[in-house]
């Protein structure tokens, strides 16, 4: 879909659809909507004392043929109350707006901001959410249900002296997109045609295209390493491991700047092990290589935005099978840091292969470290499918994220990390034990078990579990992988001081 902007007063395009939104007032025809009223000789007037018109978040109002305007059709979308509104809605109503004139098999839209929505943050944003709500989970459709797709977005109400803000917010919006959808399509795989060889393949062809640099360790290094955490997890299985290591380095590194290390969790699937998971539901376990997906979006976009810091993606990616050499519950293992880990349940796979994947990411030199993870159903039962949960050791560095987070639009919510968790996963027979003895907390103590692996280093933990995917579709978005967190941590990165401690 092709983004570009568009000069030429609103009234003249000759599109398929102007698109705009309204808000939630005494009255919503009123502003600069009073100039459309106007120019299509009072129609939104009518609309909005007979009631039609409401502006209510996301509403939809298609009115045909606009008398006076060139735009075959006028959509105006609820924004909801005006003091509410902020640039994550912008996005949602663009996406919202594109996927209701996509079901109509609309090919060309024009999307007319208001005035206070003319920088280069909002055409970033629109350009997002356009290109977000278009991604459709069809690979394997014989026939594409959703017949054409849009082909062109305008970006209008623009001119001569804002045309460059809005020309670099496209541009970076479609990085920001594209990225996410990058990381959509991965998660969306299914187990059998994304393979931990499949992953590290995908990342690697990503890589070249962008000019990235690859490192895929295969189970002979891996072994090699010693890292036993994350070859116990795929001793079960016949497919074999991967660790997939992509960095980014900057035309300039100052020694001693900052490294940032982004680890995910690679679990092309997850059956549970010999602790094995029921069969209800099981098949959404393809989803949890989400973290490791979300990593290489990131990386995806950082190698277009070049930031001035080097960064370092490290995606353990492995299958937990419960074949005849699974570990069992009960196996004592030793991680590549050296700590010995006991195994109660081969079902907290994740954290046993981020174990060695922070630990990793800390011998390639990362100072700080984040990471990335659908690694508990408790984090469902504490946020829902709503917010992800954010754990994190170093309180700046925390409070960077969550403000990344917030600016990106996506919902994080901060969670405890006090020393009791600790006692919790004390083995008595090993350093620790991989899940602790049923008094709840469970996201908790799967961070504190994370925790240890990161060292001295700041670290924040993202526990995606909840968020990762999208059971139901949004209005702006189809279901399946969400792409949850390639936002967040895009401007996490953008926005880190290169000069930081
Ligand atoms: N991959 C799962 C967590 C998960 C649950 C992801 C729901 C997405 C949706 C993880 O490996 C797991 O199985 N966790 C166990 C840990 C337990 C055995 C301590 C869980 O949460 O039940
Ligand atoms: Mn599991
Ligand atoms: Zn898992």
């Amino acid at each position: 879909m092709e983004i570009t902007v568009e000069t030429r007063p609103f009234t003249t395009i000759e599109t398929e659809a102007l698109v705009t939104y309204v808000f939630e007032d005494n009255d919503p025809v009123q502003g600069r909507v009073a100039e459309l009223d106007q120019a299509c000789g009072g129609a939104l007037r009518k609309l909005s004392s007979s009631g039609e018109l409401t502006a209510k978040w996301l509403e939809t109002t298609l009115v045909h043929f606009p008398a006076g305007l060139a735009p075959q059709r006028l959509l105006l979308i609820g924004a909801g109350k005006r003091d509410k509104f902020n640039v994550a809605q912008l996005r949602k109503l663009a996406g919202a707006a594109l996927r209701y004139l996509k079901a109509r098999k609309i090919a060309r839209l024009a999307f007319l901001s208001w005035e206070a929505d003319r920088n280069s943050a909002s055409a970033q944003a629109i350009t997002e959410g356009l290109l977000v709500a278009h991604f459709e989970p069809d690979k394997y459709k014989t026939e594409k249900k959703n017949g054409k797709e849009v082909e062109a977005g305008a970006l209008a109400g623009w001119d001569a002296t804002n045309r460059a803000e809005a020309e670099q917010g496209i541009e970076r919006g479609r990085i920001v997109a594209e990225s996410q959808n990058f990381t959509r399509e991965l998660v969306n795989e299914p187990s059998n045609r994304l393979t931990p060889r499949i992953l590290a393949d995908r990342a690697a062809a990503m890589a070249r295209e962008v000019g990235l640099a690859t490192d895929v360790l295969d189970e002979s290094r891996i072994e090699e390493l010693k890292m036993g955490a994350l070859l116990a997890v795929a001793q079960g299985s016949a497919e074999p491991p991967r660790v997939i290591v992509v960095t980014y380095t900057p035309p300039e590194v100052r020694p001693g700047a900052p490294v940032i290390g982004l680890v995910g969790k690679g679990v092309t699937f997850d059956t549970g092990g010999i602790s094995i998971k029921p069969a209800e539901g099981m098949e959404k376990m393809k989803y949890d290589m989400a973290g490791g997906a979300t990593m290489l979006g990131v990386m995806r976009a950082l190698a277009r935005l070049k930031p001035a810091l080097k960064v370092i993606a490290v995606v353990p990616a492995t299958e937990n099978m419960p074949g005849g050499r699974a570990q069992k519950p009960g196996d004592v293992q030793v991680s590549l840091a050296g700590k010995t880990i006991e195994v109660l349940n081969t079902d907290a796979e994740g954290r046993l292969i981020l174990a060695d994947g922070l630990a990793y990411a800390r011998r390639l030199g990362c100072t700080h470290l984040v990471d990335a993870a659908t690694l508990t159903g408790a984090i469902v039962v504490a946020l829902s499918n709503v917010n992800a949960g954010v754990f994190g050791s170093d309180a700046a560095f925390t409070e960077r994220l969550l403000a990344s987070a917030r600016s990106a639009g996506e919902k994080m919510w901060q969670m405890p990390l006090d020393d009791e968790y600790r006692e919790m996963i004390k083995s008595t027979i090993a350093d620790i034990q991989n899940v602790s003895s049923g008094k709840g907390g469970g996201a908790i103590t799967a961070a504190m078990f994370l925790k240890e692996f990161a060292g001295d280093a700041p670290w924040i933990h993202l526990d995606i579990a909840g968020t990762a995917w999208l059971d139901e579709a949004k209005p702006w978005a189809a279901k399946g992988g969400s792409g949850i967190a390639v936002r967040t941590l895009i401007d996490f990165v953008m926005n880190f001081p290169a000069d930081a401690k």
